[in-house]
């Protein structure tokens, strides 16, 4: 650094120039064009062999939900009773970088036991499924017209290896990265702000550079800062001095700065240079945001200095019917659900994400915990990353955090979750091991890990005392004693809940709790229904949880609980508990596997938001001489009142610790209708009608316009209603979806976790009258989506791919 300040202004003018140059980096999308055989054999790895006979595929691509639930699949219903086994996925490529240059490939995920080949060369093996990692394949890559081939071997086959669905194959992006031999590191730069007031903010940067000559004195290095609106307001350089002439710290102020938060999440742009003597060598580019964050034993957390709770939901990484496969349109779609239902916080259960899932949070504004394991060294699956987690679990925790940690949305890190070493006394070395790898590449964000054990002096990973935040899983009762128990130490409640619900699905008495499975004795299910259902009057948790309700009433209630994560924000594939299979997707999601919010959801949207909410439930479907249960979540207003066929039946209010209110309507079909008021003038009205038989379909379609280039999906919502258009609140038609040409279905769902139909069909039955379609372009055009289906009126609509 000191040679540039030495050149001083005289440099100006040549930073002109380096600016207008062409970056030698080239990021080249390398999901396209893969040939994909189920199988097994030595010679597949081979240059030589010929793939052509191979299914013709683009990435990300999980395999196992392509194929067939069968209570026979290894994984057991508990792992979604999906297929696993062995695939192999090759690519031809030739590439145009000019000898000399770096090439390397990148994968952001693949499930399991990843090895790769070029032109026959072994590069290794990646365990873990859920972390990042890349090769060199510059000693090894042809140049020019010359093929090159890779080959993936994917090994999914020892299985139980997961407690829930975790797909199968190269479920995430790859790409090629070319730049010179002098470069930035991959995942080498890490930019903090580590002073923010009102006026200017502190941009510091460490970034470590590959080939730079020791004391080459025309290396210049800089950082281009972007605000969100995109224009250039600063220029950060060197400063200090240089660790060993390739690790920098690069500075500058950030004047009034525009802070990072879950209401505004306001994104800054980094772009790092790096040339020699005046000609541009490399350049890469971030965005980060600027925000600080505390927590506090005794007033919980605090964003930018002001105190708010984490609400937050834990979620799996599945996307429903398209399974691991990552979609960013679906994932976004996903966190649009949760972020209008008031949720600011997602915690990565129980591994980290998809990176473009992280590039989502910073946009939209989420907090996000991002956790590294579901074990250590003790197994909780026969086949699970404990056998690998000696070896590998350094390098798989290094990938997270070094990935992961310029986004602003990541606030803290996650060593583990109900990890067995709590019981024991390697819980305390491993603990500190694994806190003291993080905080050796960031010393700036909180670790915590999600323990179930809640007693301190039966807990060996919190004797560690190397946890900044205690993560505490379940065990609500105990968190009024918190301070006294873990006296000075600051609470998350890691995970919460665990509730049970079928979307649609009701069994009264509304107020009633049921514990299911009532104790540790059943694995499965005393006394459950014929047809798999579980009820959604928030009455239901497993034994070890509590109902949404219960929890957040005292999560609410004590400032020094800094806030939680719910399990879960949707249902996900795998741990169908409280049923055996043909159950094959969980229960516990506040959205179903669909996308359908659960009744519950209102309960949190009328807390969690400030936008006026009313919901009224059940269906008004039931048998004469039955007494219904009818429930409302309201807010913002005094009080509402129930009106059946046009009768009063009465005014409630919410008592001070509940958030609903709840009436027994002896049923009479017909009308049923709800009013908020606040100082006596109506607020919000719902009306629920008893539904004739199934007449017509009715679309809503999300995401009208998707670019192709994005890989963008369109979701299409099917509801099934009667002549008046009310929900028929059981219908199960089976629907048929049908597009023109340039636009297929990629998968349907119901979200019934039952339903042993594939998901990747054009055809399939609605559930409680609800169904999903989802759509993607095949080529630039209006696209018509054709609903039908036997006796109901055929619904169109249609789409535009850009
Ligand atoms: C927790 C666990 C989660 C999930 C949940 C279901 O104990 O951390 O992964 O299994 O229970 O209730």
């Amino acid at each position: 650094m000191k040679y540039i300040v030495q050149l001083g202004i005289c440099l100006l003018g040549i930073i002109g120039v380096v600016a207008a140059q062409q970056s030698p980096r080239k990021v080249i999308d390398f999901n396209k064009g893969w040939r994909f055989q189920m199988g097994d054999e030595a010679g597949w790895k081979k240059e030589s062999f010929k793939d052509e006979t191979w299914r013709l595929l683009d990435l990300p691509h999980d395999w196992s939900i392509e194929g067939r639930f069968a209570a026979t699949n290894p994984a057991g219903n508990a792992g979604g009773a999906l297929p696993g086994g062995i695939g192999w996925y090759r690519k031809t490529f030739t590439t145009n970088a000019a000898p000399g240059s770096r090439v390397s490939i990148e994968f952001d995920g693949v499930y399991r036991d990843a090895e790769v080949w070029i032109n026959g060369q072994y590069l290794g093996k990646w365990p873990y499924g859920y972390t990042s990692f890349s090769y060199d394949l510059t000693p090894f890559v042809k140049y020019g017209a010359q093929k090159n081939i890779i080959a993936v071997r994917v090994d999914n086959s020892q299985q139980p290896n997961s407690r829930w669905y975790s797909g199968s194959g190269i479920y995430r992006d790859t790409r090629l990265v070319i730049t010179k031999k002098a470069a930035f590191e991959k995942w080498g730069t890490f930019i903090t702000t580590p002073q923010v007031h009102e006026q200017n903010a502190l941009f510091s940067a460490t970034t470590t550079l590959l080939n730079i000559r020791k004391g080459d004195r025309s290396v210049d290095l800089r950082c281009e800062i972007y605000d969100p609106s995109g224009n250039k307001i600063a220029t950060a350089l060197p400063t200090g001095s240089w660790k060993n002439d390739s690790v920098c710290t690069l500075q500058t102020e950030i004047k009034q700065p525009q802070l990072w938060s879950v209401k505004s999440p306001q994104l800054y742009k980094a772009v790092f240079k790096m040339s020699i003597a005046g000609k541009l060598m490399d350049q890469w580019q971030t965005t980060f945001g600027i925000r600080y964050f505390n927590f506090d034993a005794k007033k919980g957390f605090a964003l930018n200095g002001e105190p708010m709770k984490i609400l937050g939901v834990c979620m799996h990484h599945d996307l429903g019917a398209l399974g691991a496969a990552f979609n960013k349109s679906a994932a976004k779609r996903q966190l649009r659900i949760l972020k209008e239902m008031g949720a600011n916080a997602i915690r990565t259960a129980h591994n980290p994400p998809d990176p473009q899932f992280l590039d989502l949070c910073d946009e939209m504004g989420f907090l996000v915990m991002d956790e590294s394991f579901d074990m250590w060294a003790k197994k909780k699956n026969k086949y699970d990353y404990f056998s690998d987690f000696p070896a590998w679990h350094r390098k798989d925790l290094e990938h997270m955090v070094k990935r992961d940690r310029n986004h602003p949305s990541v606030f803290m890190w996650s060593i583990g979750n109900e990890i067995r070493e709590q019981f024991d006394s390697t819980g305390i070395t491993l603990a500190k091991e694994l806190v003291g790898i993080v905080k050796e590449l960031d010393p700036t964000r909180p670790v915590t890990c999600a323990l179930s054990e809640n007693d301190p002096a039966k807990n060996f990973i919190y004797q560690s005392k190397a946890l900044d935040v205690i993560g505490l899983n379940y065990h609500i009762d105990s968190y009024a004693a918190f301070p006294v128990n873990y006296p000075g130490e600051k609470f998350i409640a890691a995970e919460t809940v665990s509730g049970l619900a079928t979307r649609g699905h009701y069994d009264g008495p509304a107020d009633s709790l049921r514990k299911w499975p009532s104790s540790s004795k059943f694995k499965y299910v005393e006394n459950g229904n014929p047809d798999f259902t579980v009820s959604a009057y928030d009455n239901v948790a497993a034994y070890w949880g509590a109902t949404h309700e219960q929890t957040w009433r005292i999560i609410k209630k004590y400032d020094y609980l800094s806030g939680e994560f719910v399990w879960s924000g949707f249902d996900f594939l795998g741990e169908p508990v409280p049923y055996p299979y043909p159950a094959r997707s969980s229960y516990y999601g506040i959205v179903d596997l669909a996308g359908f919010p659960k009744d519950v959801y209102y309960m949190y949207q009328s807390e969690w938001t400030q936008k006026p909410v009313l919901h009224l439930l059940p269906h008004w479907n039931w048998n004469k001489g039955q007494t219904v249960d009818v429930m409302a979540y309201y807010n913002n207003a005094d009080e509402v009142e129930l009106f059946l066929n046009g009768k009063t039946l009465g005014r409630k209010r919410k008592a001070d610790t509940s958030f609903h209110v709840t009436w027994h309507v002896p049923y009479t079909p017909g009308t049923l209708k709800v009013v908020s008021y606040k100082n006596g003038n109506t607020v919000q009205e719902r009306t629920v009608k008893t539904a004739g038989t199934p007449a017509r379909i009715e679309l809503t379609v999300e995401n009208k316009n998707i670019r192709l280039a994005d890989n963008e999906l369109s979701f299409v919502s099917i509801r099934i209603v009667d002549k008046e258009g009310n929900l028929v609140p059981m219908a199960d038609n089976l629907v048929k979806v049908t597009t023109t040409a340039n636009a297929r279905v990629v998968a349907m769902d119901n979200g019934y976790p039952a339903d042993l139909e594939p998901f990747q069909t054009n055809r399939h039955k609605v559930y409680n009258g609800l169904g999903l379609a989802m759509i993607k372009g095949l080529n630039k055009g209006t696209a018509t989506i054709r609903v039908t289906a036997d006796g109901l009126k055929a619904t169109s609509s249609s789409i535009i791919v850009e």
